[in-house]
């Protein structure tokens, strides 16, 4: 009830949050709290005059209104979201310290699913990766993984991110998306052929999931666990989808509602069918890792790249079930924050530039798009057993400025450390140095794992959707010259391959790309390429 304590310390009352909140017994009042006979009830002059400039009634009304939306996501701005918990059912102590990963720990979660490129209000079925984010409420602090549902991505160099997106986003000029104007979107991809690994599965069958209940989620990243003897293996991590995967293609996607994932996942978990998941890791040594590099070309912290599966086994840890809807979207998902760097003791971040600039971006982007306390709000505010403290203060919207505590690490009111029992911040130097150079080189080996998915996981009817839906999407570049250019791409994936589209876009492509310049200089093929003589 909103009653007045009376303390003077208990200022707040009527702004905590109440996910409970009924309109039943209230009343109401203007924002600062006073009675108001009715909500439609203009002041105004005489019966025929001016409005009144001293009715904060409606100017209030008014104002909170033109300000109701906050930026949307640059990217990943349509999603959907619920909340669950987690259990660790297979314990990772050998592994890692964090406390979350120990016999029995749970914890409360937040998800949330998206698509990437388009606004807030697009389509749910666009094809597009998916985003699957999760937020570990746990003992030691707020845990996010901010993943994908596709194990990889389309680039390793994080400094032709917001390049490619702008690709993903609305032409400029024609204030088209590449549904309608695939040329700019095409133009990005055939001269960055490291993202032909994501292009493979974002034009196949995998391109659009069938809701977000039936998709797994991928880090991608190569991330560190710290056990508590201070020792690290590399690690990446997976959530597998107990509903199992469910696509579907290009055509059927017209006949569904713009809001098909939200719809089925609302009304799934509205209805107790609650959507599960299993938390899988694989993990490998430095020692094995630098084997991985000097055998088979496989960098750990390049991303367009999987650890193979039958070298390094998923080993499962725990599982999470979504059981409850948000009661607010806009408080409960708009608002949550995830984030690369929100990391507890025990788990790290490894040394993938791509991951190294997303651990400032997301807080970055934070910052801007909720505020500078953004991890105040209660979606994000971490839920540990102990008082937290620090000395943040200040800025909009401090709902929680740590009372009277000193602002400084004072000596006459000290607060407690714990201590540091391992180093948790032991690098891989050597390996680090040799591993990543030039991001941009293209090696023979990237083409490795888009052929496998063509020749050995593409059936003949995958082949023939991969086809048309390429072709289908370059139906509307305008510049041949990129349809050739990307053509040569996929001959390097395979002449099979390459010769269909030929075929279907009436477009002949290049032979292959070792004699052609990307992004205006050659970083064709590496010099201990294995092309096509034909090259
Ligand atoms: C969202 C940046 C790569 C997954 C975002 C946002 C930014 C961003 C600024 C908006 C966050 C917000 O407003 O809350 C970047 C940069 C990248 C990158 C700079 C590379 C240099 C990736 C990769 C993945 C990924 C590789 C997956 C493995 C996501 C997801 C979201 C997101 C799932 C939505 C989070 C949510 O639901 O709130 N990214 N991103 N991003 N990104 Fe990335």
């Amino acid at each position: 009830q909103h009653v007045a304590s009376g303390k003077s310390g208990d200022m707040s009352r009527n702004y905590i949050e109440d996910r409970a909140a009924k309109s039943q017994d209230t009343l109401y009042t203007t924002s600062n709290g006073a009675p108001y006979p009715h909500p439609y009830e203009a002041q105004r002059a005489g019966t025929n005059g001016p409005l009144l400039l001293q009715d904060f009634h409606l100017v209030d009304l008014l104002s909170h209104f033109d300000r109701e939306r906050i930026p949307e996501r640059v990217v990943h701005a349509k999603g959907s979201g619920a909340h669950g918990f987690y259990k660790t059912t297979n314990p990772l102590d050998d592994l890692s310290c964090a406390d979350i990963f120990q016999a029995g720990k749970e914890c409360p979660i937040t998800v949330r699913f998206s698509t990437v490129g388009g606004e807030s209000g697009s389509h749910d079925c666009a094809r597009d990766p998916r985003g699957f984010s999760v937020k570990f409420r746990t003992d030691e602090g707020n845990w996010d993984v901010v993943a994908n549902n596709t194990p990889v991505f389309f680039l390793r160099d994080p400094a032709k991110f917001p390049h490619f997106i702008h690709t993903q986003k609305r032409n400029p000029a024609t204030h088209l998306t590449h549904a309608d104007d695939s040329t700019v979107f095409w133009d990005y991809l055939s001269q960055n052929p490291e993202s032909i690994h994501q292009v493979m599965i974002l034009m196949g069958d995998r391109g659009i999931p069938d809701g977000y209940r039936f998709m797994h989620g991928y880090y991608g990243h190569t991330m560190k666990l710290v056990n508590k003897s201070g020792e690290w293996v590399y690690c990446q991590m997976h959530f597998k989808s107990k509903q199992g995967t469910k696509f579907i293609t290009q055509a059927d996607s017209a006949s569904k509602s713009p809001d098909h994932s939200q719809k089925d996942l609302f009304f799934a978990i509205e209805n107790g069918d609650f959507p599960s998941w299993d938390v899988e890791v694989q993990t490998m040594t430095a020692k094995e890792a630098e084997e991985l590099w000097e055998k088979q070309k496989i960098n750990v912290f390049d991303l367009t790249h999987v650890w193979p599966q039958k070298q390094f086994p998923r080993r499962k840890v725990g599982e999470f079930t979504l059981n409850e809807n948000a009661k607010n979207y806009f408080a409960e998902i708009e608002q949550v924050t995830f984030n690369p760097s929100h990391l507890v003791p025990g788990i790290e971040p490894s040394a993938d530039p791509v991951l190294q600039s997303r651990l400032f971006s997301y807080p970055d982007t934070h910052r801007h798009r909720v505020g500078p306390n953004y991890q105040q709000l209660p979606v994000n505010a971490p839920r540990v057993p102990y008082r937290m403290a620090n000395f943040q203060r200040d800025g909009a919207m401090s709902f929680y400025n740590q009372g009277s505590r000193p602002n400084y690490l004072s000596s006459i009111e000290p607060i407690s450390f714990r201590n540091r029992t391992v180093d948790l911040n032991k690098t891989h130097g050597s390996f680090t140095g040799d591993a990543v150079t030039f991001l941009s080189e293209i090696r023979p080996e990237d083409f490795n794992g888009p052929r496998a998915l063509w020749e050995k996981v593409f059936d003949d009817g995958a082949k023939e959707r991969f086809v048309g839906n390429v072709s289908g999407h370059m139906a509307n570049c305008t510049d041949k010259e990129i349809i050739k250019r990307q053509i040569g791409i996929f001959r390097e994936v395979s002449d099979d391959l390459a010769t269909r589209l030929e075929k279907a876009t009436g477009v002949k492509g290049y032979p292959g790309i070792a004699n052609l310049k990307f992004n205006g200089t050659h970083n064709g093929m590496a010099s201990d390429s294995s092309l096509r003589a034909a090259n």
